[in-house]
C-alpha cells in the first residue's frame, strides 16, 4: 500500500532523523531516473537562458506536469517511512494542475536537457502570506528543490535560485522561507532563524487507554471551517512569526487535494457529546519516524481548558495508531504531537513521561532588511508599549559589519528607518555578524544567545532596549503548501 524507494537521502527531515550532512547525501539509484516521461515542448518564449551543453533553461507550462511529477518524486523521495514517492507526485501534479490555491505551472522552473527531453533540475516557488506579530507580510517559498545526480554540482540550483529569487522582488515579498536539508540554503542568503518541529513524543504506554467521559473524536467536514480557522487564529497569537490560513484554506486542506499526497493531514474535531465543537488537531494518514503518528496542528477554541481535550485526541491517536500499525504491518510507537517547543498540550503533558524532541529550524531570507523592518514598525512600536521605553526619543544603530540600519525614534513612534554603514569611529549600538540579526528579529535567539554563539556579536550601548524590541519568542510556521 505504500511503496517506498529504499536507500535514499532525505529531501526535508523526517523529525527526529540524524541531521547530519551524511544523512542527505547518500547516493540516488541513477537507474531510477531512466524511462521518466519527456518534458514538454521547449518553447522560445519559456526560455530563460540557455545554459550550454544542450541545458535549456525555462519556465514549466502544464504541459511539463507528467515529466516533472515522475522526475520530483524520484529525486525526492526519502528514507523508507518517511514520505512515499506517488505522493510527491501526487503533490506536484496539484501544484501545477491549476486546483491548487497558491501555486501554477507557470511558478515552477525547470532545466531542460535537449538532448535526453528530460527535466534534470528543478524547483517551484510558492507565494504565501505569513504574519510577523499579525502583519501581514508577504512571502515566496522555493520548494521541490532537486537535480538529477548526472548534473549535480553544476550551479543549476544556484542559478534557479537567483532567477525565483527575481520572481519573489517582482511579487513583492519581503521575506522567502524554506523548509531544507541542513546549511544548503545558506549559500542563498538565508539563516535558521525559525523553529521547525520538534515537540513532544509520547509514547504508546503512556497514551490514555479509556475515551474523555462526555469527549469525542470526528473527522473535520467542510462546515467545519469557521470553526478551525478560529481556533488556528486564536492559537496563532503565540506565536512570533505564522502563516496566514483563512477558510477558504481550511476548506481545500478538507476537499480540495487530490489523493493523498505528501501534503494530506487529517483534521479531527474534538467534541462534546451534544456536539459543540471544542478543538482541532491534525495527523498525517501514515505512521512516520518508525511507528509513530504525527501531530504537527493542535488548537482549542478560546476559553476551552486545555487537559481534557488533549486526553481525548490522545485517546483517538491511540486508536488510529493501532489501525495504521496493523495496516502497515509494524507496532505503533505512540503519538508525537509535533508543535514545537511552547504549545498549551505539551504543558499539559510535562511529567507525564514524553520525550521532547529538539526542533530544526526554517530557512529564512531578508534581502531588504530596511524595507523589511518599516514593514513591521507598528509590532516594534507595540513592544515599547507599556514598557520601560514607552514614549522613547533617541536613536539605535544596528551594525551587520559591512551594512547597518539605523532606527529613529520620537515619543516611542519610528519615525525613520534608514540604512548606515558602519565605520571604525561609529561601531554602532549592537554588531551583528552574517545574518545573525534574523535570529533577533524573529526571535529565534535572544540578543544574549546570539552573543553567547558568536562572540563577535558585540553589545556596545543599548542592550536593553534591543531586548525590548527583539525579545525571543518561538515562530510556527504551517503554510499552505
Ligand atoms: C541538494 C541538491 C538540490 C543540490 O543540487 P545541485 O544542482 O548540485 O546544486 P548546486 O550545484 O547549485 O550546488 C551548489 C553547492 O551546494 C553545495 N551542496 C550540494 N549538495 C549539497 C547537499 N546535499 N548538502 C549541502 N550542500 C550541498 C555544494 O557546496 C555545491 O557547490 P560545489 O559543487 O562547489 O561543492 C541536489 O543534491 C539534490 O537534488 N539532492 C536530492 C534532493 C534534495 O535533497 N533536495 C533538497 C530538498 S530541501
Amino acid at each position: 500500500m505504500w511503496p517506498r524507494i529504499a536507500n535514499r537521502r532525505c529531501a526535508r527531515l523526517p523529525l527526529g532523523s540524524d541531521l547530519s550532512i551524511e544523512g542527505n547525501v547518500m547516493p540516488q539509484n541513477r537507474s531510477d531516473f531512466d524511462g521518466l516521461p519527456s518534458a514538454g515542448p521547449a518553447r522560445p518564449e519559456d526560455v530563460i537562458e540557455d545554459l550550454g551543453d544542450g541545458l535549456l533553461l525555462r519556465r514549466a507550462r502544464s504541459e511539463d506536469i507528467e515529466a516533472n511529477a515522475a522526475f520530483q518524486s524520484v529525486v525526492q523521495a526519502d528514507p523508507p517511512d518517511f514520505e512515499p514517492f506517488e505522493h510527491i507526485a501526487h503533490w506536484v501534479r496539484q501544484l501545477m494542475d491549476g486546483s491548487h490555491p497558491i501555486c501554477r505551472a507557470r511558478d515552477f522552473l525547470l532545466v531542460h536537457d535537449t538532448r535526453s527531453d528530460q527535466v534534470v533540475s528543478s524547483l517551484g516557488l510558492l507565494s504565501h502570506t505569513l504574519a510577523y506579530d499579525g502583519i501581514p507580510v508577504p512571502t515566496g517559498m522555493p520548494e521541490l528543490v532537486g537535480t538529477h545526480p548526472d548534473y549535480r554540482h553544476r550551479r543549476l540550483i544556484a542559478r534557479q535560485f537567483a532567477e525565483v529569487h527575481r520572481w519573489s522582488e517582482e511579487r513583492g515579498q519581503l521575506l522567502q522561507i524554506i523548509d531544507g536539508i541542513p546549511w544548503y540554503y545558506r549559500q542563498f542568503g538565508y539563516e535558521m532563524a525559525a523553529q521547525n518541529m520538534g515537540g513532544l513524543y509520547q509514547g504508546r504506554s503512556l497514551l490514555p487507554g479509556e475515551p474523555v467521559k462526555g469527549l469525542g473524536v470526528r473527522a473535520a467536514i467542510e462546515a467545519d471551517a469557521p470553526f478551525i480557522t478560529r481556533c488556528f487564529d486564536h492559537g496563532m497569537k503565540r506565536y512570533r512569526l505564522t502563516c496566514r490560513r483563512d477558510e477558504a484554506f481550511w476548506r481545500f486542506e478538507l476537499s480540495g487535494r487530490h489523493g493523498f499526497s505528501t501534503q494530506t493531514r487529517f483534521l479531527k474535531i474534538v467534541e462534546t457529546d451534544s456536539g459543540e465543537p471544542r478543538a482541532v488537531f491534525n495527523h498525517v494518514p501514515i505512521l512516520l519516524d518508525h511507528g509513530w503518528t504525527r501531530t504537527p496542528m493542535f488548537e482549542a477554541a478560546p476559553g476551552v481548558a486545555w487537559p481534557e481535550v488533549v486526553d481525548a485526541a490522545l485517546f483517538f491517536l491511540r486508536e488510529v495508531g493501532a489501525e495504521l500499525a496493523s495496516q502497515s504491518k509494524q507496532e505503533h510507537a505512540g503519538a508525537a504531537l509535533v508543535l514545537g517547543t511552547e504549545h498549551p498540550a505539551l504543558e499539559v503533558l510535562r511529567g507525564r513521561g514524553g520525550r521532547p524532541r529538539r526542533p530544526y529550524a526554517w530557512y529564512l531570507r531578508v534581502a531588504d532588511p530596511v524595507g523589511f523592518l518599516k514593514h513591521v514598525a507598528p509590532a516594534l512600536e507595540a513592544r515599547l508599549v507599556g514598557s520601560p521605553y514607552q514614549g522613547h526619543d533617541g536613536e539605535l544603530a544596528l551594525s551587520f559589519f559591512r551594512s547597518g540600519v539605523r532606527l529613529h525614534f520620537e515619543k516611542g513612534q519610528l519615525r525613520e528607518i534608514a540604512e548606515w554603514r558602519p565605520s571604525t569611529e561609529e561601531v554602532g549600538d549592537v554588531s551583528l555578524p552574517d545574518l545573525s540579526f534574523l535570529n533577533l528579529l524573529f526571535g529565534h535567539r535572544s540578543l544574549v544567545e546570539i552573543a553567547d554563539a558568536f562572540p563577535d556579536c558585540q553589545i556596545t550601548r543599548r542592550q536593553a532596549l534591543v531586548e525590548t524590541l527583539f525579545p525571543k519568542q518561538p515562530s510556527f510556521l504551517m503554510p499552505t503548501s
